[in-house]
């Protein structure tokens, strides 16, 4: 793209400010900072108020499979796991391109001490995690990481710097997320500095087709994989590649899965897994009627208590299948750092526009089936997205400690 088409797009959109400075750019840079330009997605804009637009269809309860009948097929379900993972058709894929803004932390999130009296990193908790898995089917699961333009080259120097946790570095390959643009709440794109547009990670959802982006579908197939569990930085206490939620899924010929944890109460604050249309679907806890969310069970059970913890199994077939699909785009609130035209960084304390983001819950509800599979929270939920109160570095100690973590 050129200068004077940059400024013609922009003008046509009310975006002109965006070119301010730009004559005082290097000659690299200005090539940069076109392509910025270039890769705006303008679609997004129409969606600034819009958000809710989207009309819900029917929902209904998901095929779920509870713990007592977990406990009665444990070794059925780990069976046919250890069994896949052993033929190396398991692959899992770490969400780590967030900023963790809410931890507050300058280096990638899962580069947080949690240990008390030794060095304990979210990474290393996730290792042991999914070291605990390889030990039991003597084979390695190939693990891909997902970073950002923000985190990558932090997380890589950290994971070698730790020598990958006792981790087989052959199994472990990063690759960068997408970018999306920030504005403004009147819909102004935001400037991180003058020449460079306010970007930031475009959300968890386009995680698989990053991967085929970065060159990835031929390791994917060199190795077989079939299956992928994909699952976030920040639930230090979740079983990767878990044998029994891989062989309940194979078993009961779904082409993917969630694991998922019982509500405490009604208004808890969990996306929830449903039937939409007869189609797997989350529905976030602020999308769900009262009557839905207090709605009873002939038992006397929640109807629908089953909250997603951000981890899920697809099948790689029906990844191949979607991945040119589009994801919806949600508009979020967020704190955006940016120059104002006075030429001073502000880093604002509240939010102070909008980013667009994709999400991973969506794909599920591209797929034609889903499990259902419950985990006891108190041994597989432990999030760390605060440093203290709810869902944070305290609460994820306390669980830890319960469950033996020696901090
Ligand atoms: P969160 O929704 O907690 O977002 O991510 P975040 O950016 O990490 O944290 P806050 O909201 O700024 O405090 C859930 C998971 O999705 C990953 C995160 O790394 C985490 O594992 N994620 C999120 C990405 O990989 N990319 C993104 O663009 C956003």
């Amino acid at each position: 793209m050129t200068k004077e088409k940059a400024i013609e797009l922009l003008e046509s959109r009310g975006q002109g400010h965006v070119m301010r400075g730009f004559d005082n750019l290097s000659e690299a840079q200005q090539e940069t900072f076109l392509a910025q330009i270039d890769n705006i997605n303008w679609s997004d804009f129409e969606l600034i108020g819009n958000d809710s637009a989207n009309a819900r269809g029917e929902f209904a309860v998901p095929p779920a499979i509870e713990l007592p009948e977990i406990a009665a097929r444990k070794a059925e379900f780990e069976a046919a796991g250890i069994d896949a993972i052993k033929k190396g058709e398991v692959g899992a894929v770490l969400l780590a391109g967030g900023m963790g803004t809410r931890l507050g932390f300058d280096l990638p999130k899962g580069c947080y001490n949690v240990g008390q009296t030794h060095d304990l990193y979210i990474f290393e908790c996730l290792i042991n995690n999914l070291l605990d898995v390889v030990k039991k089917a003597d084979a390695f699961v190939p693990l891909y990481i997902m970073t950002s333009e923000k985190n990558d080259k932090a997380t890589r120097d950290f994971f070698a710097e730790h020598d990958y946790f006792g981790y087989n570095s052959d199994y472990i390959k990063f690759f960068i997320q997408d970018m999306a643009c920030a504005v403004d709440y009147n819909g102004k794109l935001l400037l991180e500095e003058e020449g460079r547009l306010a970007t930031s990670p475009n959300g968890n959802g386009g995680w698989y087709a990053s991967m085929i982006k970065a060159g990835l579908k031929s390791d994917i197939e060199a190795r077989g994989l079939k299956w992928i569990n994909v699952f976030a930085v920040d639930n230090v206490l979740q079983r990767i590649a878990d044998p029994l939620f891989i062989g309940a899924t194979i078993l009961g010929n779904y082409v993917s899965g969630s694991k998922v944890v019982r509500k405490v109460e009604p208004a808890e604050k969990m996306g929830l897994l449903c039937l939409e249309d007869g189609k797997p679907s989350i529905v976030e806890y602020y999308e769900m009627s009262k009557e839905m969310s207090e709605a009873k069970a002939d038992d006397g059970s929640l109807l629908y208590k089953f909250g997603v913890i951000l981890n899920y199994l697809f099948s790689v077939e029906k990844l191949d299948e979607i991945v040119n699909n589009n994801l919806v785009v949600h508009v979020v609130e967020k704190k955006i750092p940016f120059v104002d035209e006075a030429g001073n960084k502000v880093s604002p304390t509240e939010p102070n526009g909008y980013k667009f983001e994709l999400l991973v819950l969506d794909m599920i509800h591209m797929m034609d089936n889903n499990l259902a599979f419950e985990v006891d929270r108190n041994y597989e939920f432990a999030p760390i997205k605060n440093l203290h109160g709810v869902d944070s570095v305290d609460s994820a100690r306390e669980l830890l400690e319960k469950n033996g973590v020696v901090l």
